[in-house]
């Protein structure tokens, strides 16, 4: 079972990325393949809508997206992390996301399961989350759970609490970990 992490925050080493490699950790641990593609070291220029995608199948823009569709194919399991910006997903997320469109016609995420991963400081959990989720569907992923982690600084959230009740951000990544690594199998 491969499992891949996406973190789209533009912090290095920032609150998403930790709860990301919680994440892969209980992967690894159930015995999972597992990569991360980190936002924080990349750069993915916005969809253009040239509309090549509808022609090709395939994204024409020449950046680090590349290595990421290389990365989403490998994967049986997709984690899609990202932190909280004015309400939504980050800007770096958001351009990963749309340049996604060029999957579309394949359906090459079909199928595949996916985790959601959103951290914040204080609000817009659930509107971050429900984009991703709304995303994934779109996507024909199975969608397995999520987890939200609420933090500010970098670590904040190796203390903060998570979304569910009385659940650390810790605990519910480390849950959503086990879950996408279940489901997965099941699917099999
Ligand atoms: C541009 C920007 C916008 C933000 N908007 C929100 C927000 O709407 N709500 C919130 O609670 N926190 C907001 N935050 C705080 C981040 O969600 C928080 O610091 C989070 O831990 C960052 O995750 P990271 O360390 O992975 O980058 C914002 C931070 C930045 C830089």
């Amino acid at each position: 079972m491969r499992v891949l992490g996406f973190a789209g925050s533009p912090r290095k080493k920032g609150n998403t990325e930790i709860l990301l490699n919680e994440i892969l950790d209980v992967a690894r641990k159930a015995g999972c393949e597992t990569d991360a593609f980190l936002m924080s070291g990349k750069q993915v220029a916005p969809c253009d809508a040239c509309g090549t995608c509808f022609e090709l199948g395939t994204c024409i823009v020449q950046d680090d997206m590349q290595e990421l569709y290389t990365k989403m194919e490998w994967a049986d399991a997709i984690i899609f992390g990202s932190p909280v910006y004015f309400g939504s997903v980050s800007a770096q997320t958001k351009a990963a996301m749309d340049r996604m469109f060029a999957l579309l016609r394949s359906r090459s995420l079909k199928g595949k399961v996916a985790g959601t991963l959103v951290v914040t400081r204080r609000v817009g959990a659930i509107q971050a989350r429900s984009l991703l989720n709304s995303f994934c569907i779109a996507q024909g992923m199975i969608v397995a759970g999520g987890a939200i982690g609420y933090g500010r600084e970098i670590g904040d959230v190796l203390t903060g609490v998570g979304g569910g009740i009385e659940m650390s951000a810790i605990d519910e990544a480390r849950l959503l970990g086990s879950n996408v690594v279940e489901l997965a199998r099941r699917l099999r």
